[in-house]
């Protein structure tokens, strides 16, 4: 065996998917579940969940609000084997979701799994208003975890108790993050979010903001999550900020790479739209003829 081979062979963890297919549903995959996921975002989380792997530090990874599960899918792509995911959703219970954020459809959602990540892997799915549940409810189910996402409902209320939930569901090494905080339409995000914070019975530190979350672990982590998503994302830092008493590094969208430079500009060409229209007349005319 080689070194390398020896290395892997070695490592207490084994990955459920390669690097590269994560980055190709990150690239392409993702665009197929509706939902929502800021680009930059992904990639965020993705280099979280390497940092994760290479410190060989465990645990499971889930979703509060999973919609039809763009961000709940890439979560459980970084699972490791022997690994479990989680998912908490009123679904069809929607006269729950108070501020009609989204509406978790449990068919769509499954169906997707299914296609991204095969037919044997299944998460556990507690299925109700988040504030119904306990930290037992999780860990009992699937252990501590050390991705949470939380994307639910958009409250003040509903934000704090899923903060204090994941803190007290979460490895000692995890890492919870908050969608919306800046969304203007849920405020709600906000209040709860700087309620929280504010209180006594935080554990939670942020040490990073993304394109639309932010980013929270425990204070003896944050300096080093912080350090090493700069480090592996360098090209997206905005620049560096305090929030509720802690350093942060502000992400943003960074530069566009060559391909995407060379995509926008044959997307403005004539020639671009010439094809793109002659493409049309060729699918109405084929839908006419049939
Ligand atoms: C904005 S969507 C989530 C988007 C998702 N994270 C994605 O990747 O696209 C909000 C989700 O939260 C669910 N939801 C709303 N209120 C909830 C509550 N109180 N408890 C649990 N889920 C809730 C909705 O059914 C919906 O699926």
């Amino acid at each position: 065996m080689t070194n390398m081979a020896l290395k892997m062979a070695d490592r207490a963890f084994k990955a459920r998917f390669r690097s590269g297919d994560i980055q190709h549903y990150l690239r392409t995959g993702n665009r197929a579940v509706k939902g929502w996921l800021d680009p930059v975002d992904g990639r965020l989380i993705a280099t979280l969940g390497a940092i994760q792997a290479d410190l060989e530090w465990g645990g499971a990874t889930g979703e509060i609000g999973v919609h039809h599960g763009k961000l709940a899918i890439l979560l459980y792509m970084l699972l490791n084997a022997g690994e479990s995911g989680f998912c908490i959703d009123v679904f069809d219970q929607q006269n729950l979701n108070v501020d009609g954020s989204g509406r978790g459809d449990e068919a769509r959602f499954q169906s997707n799994l299914k296609y991204f990540l095969g037919k044997r892997f299944e998460p556990v799915c507690l299925r109700g208003d988040s504030t119904s549940f306990a930290p037992e409810d999780i860990t009992g189910a699937v252990g501590s975890v050390r991705l949470f996402s939380i994307d639910g409902g958009h409250t003040p209320d509903i934000t704090a108790s899923d903060l204090q939930l994941a803190s007290d569901s979460m490895a000692e090494h995890g890492v919870v993050i908050l969608d919306d905080f800046f969304n203007a339409t849920f405020p709600g995000v906000a209040e709860g979010g700087a309620r929280y914070l504010s209180s006594a019975r935080a554990g939670l530190t942020p040490f990073a903001i993304g394109l639309n979350k932010v980013f929270l672990c425990r204070g003896e982590q944050a300096g080093l999550y912080r350090n090493e998503l700069c480090s592996r994302s360098a090209r997206y830092i905005y620049k560096e900020s305090e929030f509720f008493g802690a350093t942060v590094t502000v992400f943003h969208a960074g530069r566009a790479s060559a391909r995407q430079r060379f995509v926008g500009r044959l997307r403005k060409s004539a020639r671009w739209r010439a094809a793109k229209a002659s493409y049309a007349i060729f699918k109405s005319t084929k839908a006419l003829r049939s």
